[in-house]
């Protein structure tokens, strides 16, 4: 396995669309090794998520993991998970444009390719995940809450976004200011649980 060099914010590799992967390219012992090497640069660097742009590959595979993560304290643990080809569609009752509190999900992002910078963003609290796994079998999993957010952010990646664009601008802040000024308790807020409680 080797460390890859991980894209950052101005390379045009993450303003890019990402191709799919054939079966056959996604079985490749290429494809297999770049797997390898996303999950050893992910966990080195601390990453919940990390997508195949992000270390100079357009083609359309994430990989996510948290296992107490120093960046991502108190949220629930996500198994390590590589999709190929994902498609994920919200599936909250309200309009995406008008979601709802109890629909939505929102956390201060960061992103290994834009380091330093957090922001929050609101994004639908489920989602339906359709991929394929590293064997080429096909996923159709429901996922909510931390999860959601998380491959919802991978995959726009593979749509040359980042969170940056979704980002609510005035709740940029740099690292330190961040630790400073925005309290535990509103780092992370899942709209269900608020309407509950
Ligand atoms: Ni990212």
């Amino acid at each position: 396995m080797t460390l890859r060099r991980i894209a950052q914010l101005g390379e045009p590799v993450l303003r890019q669309r990402a191709r799919e992967l054939t079966l056959e390219e996604l079985r490749s012992e290429r494809t297999q090794r770049l797997i390898e090497d996303m999950i050893e640069t992910m966990r080195d660097a601390d990453g919940a998520g990390l997508a195949a742009p992000q270390v100079y590959e357009s083609v359309q595979l994430v990989v996510l993991e948290v296992r107490d993560n120093p960046r991502y304290p108190g949220v629930a643990p996500i198994p390590l998970t590589v999709l190929a080809n994902p498609v994920v569609t919200p599936d909250v009752a309200s309009p995406l444009d008008a979601l709802a509190e109890a629909d939505s999900f929102s956390v201060y992002e960061g992103c290994l390719s834009v380091p330093g910078i957090r922001g929050r963003v609101r994004r639908p609290r489920r989602v339906r995940v359709t991929a394929l796994d590293p064997t080429g079998a096909t996923i159709a999993e429901l996922w909510e809450g931390f999860r959601a957010a998380v491959i919802q952010h991978e995959t726009d990646h593979l749509l040359g976004m980042l969170f940056v664009d979704r980002a609510d601008p005035r709740s940029l802040t740099f690292l330190r200011e961040y630790e400073r000024h925005v309290p535990p308790e509103s780092r992370v807020r899942d709209g269900a649980a608020s309407t509950r409680s």
